[in-house]
């Protein structure tokens, strides 16, 4: 149905946060945006945002002022959904509803020409679902960019059992057009990062909750030991519990309540408190100036046990990530490393480690809890006996 050539033409749909990065993205890429919004307000708003980082980039000198210039004559308000008409590609921005993002596709099938394609940002809706009831689902798509899309290399392509295969051939093309790294994810909840990751804050919370060590303690085994650039709660913090919370609740719910994805009451409890984290100025840790500060238990051989329970889960997670179709191996790597800046991709962890370790890690916390959550995956228990090669 497609042909091979760019996207000159683009419309984002919904000028928010993602959104007004998304539109950056592409016009940077040298695409003409259209930028929509149901409100004035959200459109003025970004386009003030966007000549704010066009300056900053400029005064950075990240860009000359005619470039900055140039990519922000690139990008055009529109107030009327038929001005999108001529567009090559429409990514559809707006907030996380079923309901809404099904109309705002129904109404842009009519407006736009047969060989456009539709994307959606959805984090955490099916694509199946969005696209079902609209005319030509063979061409939407999920395009999901990562916050802030900008600075975020990052973008999942997520087909439908809809898509056409040619239109997932030119979003790959594109993405890596537009100067991020694209890698194909299975239409199913969490996609790659968003549910591989999971573990990485819920087993942290496990071990708090278990008392076996401290917030500051867990995150000092994270960065220092694990070398990860952030701990989970100092993450947890930054990225606000309603939206870490609300991501974990989803994926749990829409996998049918698999354990494995089960939420933790110690951090829904600091959502109903109203302690998001850092927007807040409190959430696992008090932000307000001058809060005492409580120092980690620097312990190696405590935290070497964190890191290796956190690891184990997260290479299991990524085992059955591959062992269900989700993505490539090789996909799963560039997501994770490049995705969530993880030190080292899980299948290349797992190897240096062992997958037999990670292994028996899982089944002593299994038959020490009886938690179906650790149940370890078929294909680590296969990799364990001969690792993958990527
Ligand atoms: N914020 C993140 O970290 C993040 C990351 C990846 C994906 N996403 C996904 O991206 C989407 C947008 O998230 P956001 O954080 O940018 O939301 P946001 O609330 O910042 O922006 C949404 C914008 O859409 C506009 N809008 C609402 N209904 C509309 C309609 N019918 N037509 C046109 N515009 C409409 C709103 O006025 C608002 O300006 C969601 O699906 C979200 O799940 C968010």
């Amino acid at each position: 149905m497609q042909n091979a050539s760019t996207i000159h033409k683009a419309t984002v749909i919904g000028a928010g946060a993602m959104g007004s990065g998304i539109a950056q993205v592409l016009a940077q890429a040298g695409v003409q945006v259209f930028l929509f919004d149901t409100k004035d307000e959200a459109l003025d708003r970004a386009m003030s945002k966007l000549r704010g980082t066009m300056e900053r980039l400029v005064e950075k000198g990240r860009l000359t002022s005619e470039e900055g210039e140039g990519i922000l004559g690139r990008i055009h308000p529109i107030l009327y959904l038929r001005e999108a008409a001529e567009s090559d590609l429409v990514i559809e921005a707006i907030y996380e509803s079923l309901e809404a993002k099904r109309s705002v596709f129904t109404l842009i099938d009519d407006v736009v020409r047969p060989d456009c394609i539709l994307a959606t940002n959805t984090s955490s809706l099916s694509i199946a679902a969005i696209s079902s009831g609209v005319t030509h689902p063979e061409r939407l798509i999920g395009l999901h960019f990562f916050n802030p899309a900008p600075l975020m290399p990052l973008v999942e392509i997520v087909p439908s059992l809809a898509t056409d295969p040619a239109v997932v051939a030119r979003c790959e093309a594109e993405v890596l057009r537009w100067g991020k790294v694209g890698v194909v994810a299975k239409d199913t909840p969490g996609f790659i990062v968003n549910r591989v990751a999971r573990p990485f804050y819920a087993e942290a919370l496990n071990i708090l909750e278990e008392g076996i060590a401290d917030v500051p303690t867990i995150d000092w085994a994270m960065t220092h030991l694990g070398g990860f650039r952030m701990g989970p709660f100092e993450l947890m913090d930054l990225i606000g519990h309603d939206v870490n919370y609300t991501v974990t609740e989803t994926v749990w719910t829409q996998f049918y309540y698999d354990p494995r994805f089960r939420p933790n009451l110690t951090q829904k409890r600091l959502l109903e408190a109203g302690w998001l984290g850092r927007k807040t100025g409190r959430g696992f840790y008090n932000y307000h100036e001058g809060s005492p500060s409580k120092e980690p238990k620097t312990d190696l051989e405590l935290g070497q046990k964190i890191v290796e329970r956190i690891l184990a889960l997260l290479i299991n997670e990524a085992s059955d990530a591959v062992y269900r179709q989700v993505a490539s191996p090789s996909d799963l790597e560039v997501a994770m490393t490049q995705g969530v800046n993880y030190p080292k991709g899980l299948i290349a962890w797992g190897a240096e480690w062992g997958f037999g370790q990670a292994l028996k890690t899982l089944e002593a916390l299994l038959s020490r809890t009886g938690d179906p959550r650790y149940r370890p995956c078929p294909l680590l228990r296969d990799w364990a006996e001969q690792p993958p090669i990527i």
